[in-house]
């Protein structure tokens, strides 16, 4: 790509623009993007303009800019995100309607948890979590999750700090958070109580793929002293579910577009029971 005078390539300068969009801050104009990306004015007006042009970013009436329609239809098209959460979307959505609160998915993205998708309800407990957002790895429960069963150079690198505190329980401590690592391994799963914010616990458990390896936590936000048990066993059922229809190598989104002839004989695909678990059927 032909580099600035600055010597940032087209693509530096694309990424940086595109990076000053966040899950809070979704609306900017063309000057705030410019002075959060380190542009001069002049260059961010001009990719801002070939961004809307190309709809990838759009334009109100305001001349307040958004992240367009285009750039999430090509980001989505086809991503191992999306396969994941059409995956996960039928047990995440059986958990959420017995637990009542927030159900969520995340994947590990350069050294934090990536939310994929996130089930709520009204009068769900406060939850910070967004969709696209990340949080820390050592202060949520799909974080340690995803930590705790990582390659050992990154959780080296986590562990290494810092280790900044979100809320007062936050685990600011090497040895602590290594010791809270080995007890996620042994349980399966992650108990955060007020890690990220005082009055919430996130309790999660991982996804895990055909090989067995973890691809994805599962969890539930719950108000800080409500019951672990009861979501845990949801979670618990939810991930052999997901884990199952990933195994059966097709998701439902797949099977959408296809017509009979194109569903080999045989084929299995996977329901829940009433009880959470999974259940093989055959397609006629
Ligand atoms: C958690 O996963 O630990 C978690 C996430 C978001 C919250 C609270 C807890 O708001």
């Amino acid at each position: 790509m032909a580099n600035s005078p600055s010597g940032d390539s087209v693509t530096d300068r694309l990424l940086r623009v595109l990076e000053t969009f966040t899950p809070t801050r979704t609306v900017q104009t063309a000057s705030e993007i410019g002075r959060r990306a380190g542009l001069p004015s002049s260059t961010a007006h001009r990719v801002v303009g070939e961004l809307v042009e190309a709809g990838l970013l759009e334009r109100d009436d305001d001349r307040h800019v958004r992240v367009g329609m285009r750039l999430w239809e090509l980001a989505t098209r086809s991503s191992r995100a999306l396969r994941l959460r059409q995956a996960a979307l039928p047990a995440m959505e059986r958990v959420q309607s017995r637990v009542h609160e927030h159900t969520q998915l995340a994947i590990l993205e350069q050294d934090e948890a990536l939310f994929l998708e996130r089930l709520s309800s009204p009068d769900a407990t406060s939850n910070i979590t967004r969709v696209a957002g990340r949080l820390p790895l050592h202060a949520s429960s799909s974080g340690l999750v995803l930590l705790a069963f990582a390659e050992p150079e990154l959780q080296e690198r986590i562990l290494a700090g810092p280790l900044p505190a979100s809320a007062r329980a936050t685990i600011t401590d090497a040895a602590a958070l290594r010791r809270k690592l080995a007890e996620v391994r042994r349980l399966d799963h992650a108990v955060a109580p007020g890690y990220i914010e005082d009055v919430a616990t996130g309790i999660a458990v991982p996804v895990r793929d055909d090989a067995g390896t973890v691809i994805a936590a599962l969890s539930v936000v719950v108000p800080r002293d409500a019951p672990v048990e009861p979501p845990l066993r949801e979670l618990r059922a939810a991930a052999r579910s997901i884990h199952a229809v990933l195994r059966a190598g097709k998701t439902p989104i797949e099977w959408e577009g296809a017509t009979r002839a194109d569903v080999p004989l045989g084929t299995m695909t996977t329901a829940l029971d009433d009880e959470g678990a999974t259940q093989s059927k055959e397609t006629p």
